[in-house]
């Protein structure tokens, strides 16, 4: 059996998710953990947190839970969180493991952010792959959409 976690990021973590890049047909759809780190540290509101999914002890990949005002954008729950920036390391993908990380983020946010009663996200029309993951986890597609620097995206929603 898999054994996949999450964790909230650790500086020794670094070494592993530096080190994966993502093919050309991906790299439009999200930012890669260097860039999501540089952008935490630019940050003044310190209200997002970088995740680590494990299998067992490796690093395989990356989100971020942001409670920011960019939540706002996608729905006017204040106790909502939104989730961001999700990769898996390429060597690792298509394995499953993303599905299981995707449903392990509910038990997580429920025991670290107990108020939170939603998650919310973006994905990009033609992220197909993402798409279907996150409908398969139990997100909703109401038919919200908005458009993106990179291209339309559809709103999904999942209460917690
Ligand atoms: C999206 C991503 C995180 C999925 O991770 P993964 O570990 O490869 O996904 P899984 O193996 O758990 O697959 C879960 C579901 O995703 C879908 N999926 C995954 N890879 C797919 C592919 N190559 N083609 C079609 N569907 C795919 C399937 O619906 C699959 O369900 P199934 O196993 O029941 O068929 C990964 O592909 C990735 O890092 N992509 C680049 C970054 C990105 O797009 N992030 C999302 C931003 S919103």
């Amino acid at each position: 059996m898999s054994n996949i976690h999450l964790k909230y990021t650790e500086k020794q973590d670094y070494i592993s998710l530096l080190n994966y890049t993502l093919p050309e047909d991906q790299i439009n759809f999200t930012a890669l953990p260097e860039q999501t780190f540089q952008r935490l540290e630019e940050r003044t509101d310190n209200h997002a947190k970088p995740i680590t999914i494990l299998l067992d002890d490796e690093p395989i990949g990356f989100f971020v839970l942001d409670y920011g005002e960019d939540k706002l954008d996608l729905t006017k729950n204040e106790n909502s969180l939104l989730l961001r920036s999700l990769s898996i390391n390429p060597a690792f993908q298509g394995k499953g493991f993303g599905k299981i990380a995707m449903n392990l983020v509910d038990d997580f946010v429920k025991e670290n952010f107990p108020t939170i009663n939603e998650l919310v996200l973006a994905v990009n029309f033609l992220n197909k792959s993402a798409y279907d993951l996150y409908l398969k986890v139990g997100y909703i597609d109401d038919g919200s959409q908005r458009e993106w620097i990179n291209g339309m995206q559809h709103l999904l929603r999942k209460k917690i």
